[in-house]
């Protein structure tokens, strides 16, 4: 196998170097998470104990069926491990998430945290975040309203070229509905030139649930493993 698929394993397999018996273990969302998740659950089959925590129905689903322990996410005040995708990782390891439409839990998840390690294809890693649309989970109510606030903060924060889009789901004029009951708005900015400003603008718009840009979080060792066709790389903030 080669190509981005095969990169993506690369990366899932070098992340399970990060678990140990007895963690509690943040589950990732996406088709480079999902890998993480089939060969954890190998794992728990040869003998491994950990409590796993996912950030999407769709995660949970598969590691249930792979008879990973699922732990509720209010019975844990802490994670050891976080292991997730992401669609840019910029020159600091700021990440662009919610391709899958997973951003709010993920980022709740990432950022209760002791150690999030990313797993991606080479292909991720950008100068500046932006290329890829950044998601906005918003609430249904008002997202017109809020669909132009978010385009003033873009603006406002340098983003110049700002195409907001409501994300469907198969069908032209139906939502995209993620697992909070909520919607997406997918901003094609080309780039982000302060993606904090960016961020913290966004999240001051009510009506926005929350962003796609993960800035570094205080108390979390931040390690993205890159994989490629002849290994994996890796970076650690
Ligand atoms: C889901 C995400 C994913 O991690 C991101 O979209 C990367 O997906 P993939 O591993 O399929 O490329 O943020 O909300």
């Amino acid at each position: 196998m080669t190509g981005p698929d095969f990169a993506k394993m690369q990366a899932a397999a070098a992340a399970l170097e990060y678990v140990e018996d007895g963690m509690i273990v943040g589950l990732g969302t996406g088709s480079t998470a999902n890998h993480f998740i089939s060969m954890l659950g190998e794992r728990v089959r040869e003998g491994l104990s950990i409590g796993a925590i996912p950030t999407s129905e769709a995660s949970r689903r598969l590691a249930a069926s792979l008879g990973i322990a699922l732990i509720e996410v209010d019975q844990a005040d802490r994670i050891d491990v976080t292991v997730d995708g992401a669609d840019e990782v910029d020159q600091y390891l700021n990440l662009l998430k919610g391709g899958g439409g997973a951003l709010l839990r993920e980022k709740i998840i990432a950022h209760a945290t002791d150690h999030l390690v990313v797993i991606a294809d080479k292909s991720k890693l950008v100068k500046d975040l932006g290329a890829f649309p950044l998601p906005v989970e918003v609430t249904s109510f008002g997202f017109t309203i809020t669909a132009k606030k978010v385009f003033d903060a873009l603006r406002a924060t340098g983003c110049t070229s700002a195409d907001i889009k409501l994300r469907e789901a198969g069908a032209p004029g139906r939502p995209f509905i993620t697992d909070n009951g909520n919607y997406i708005l997918d901003c094609a900015c080309r780039h982000i030139p302060d993606a904090a400003a960016t961020a913290n603008a966004l999240n001051t718009i009510p009506g926005v649930v929350e962003n796609g840009i993960f800035l570094a979080f205080p108390r979390t060792v931040r390690t993205v493993l890159l994989g490629h066709e002849d290994g994996v790389d890796m970076v650690e903030v």
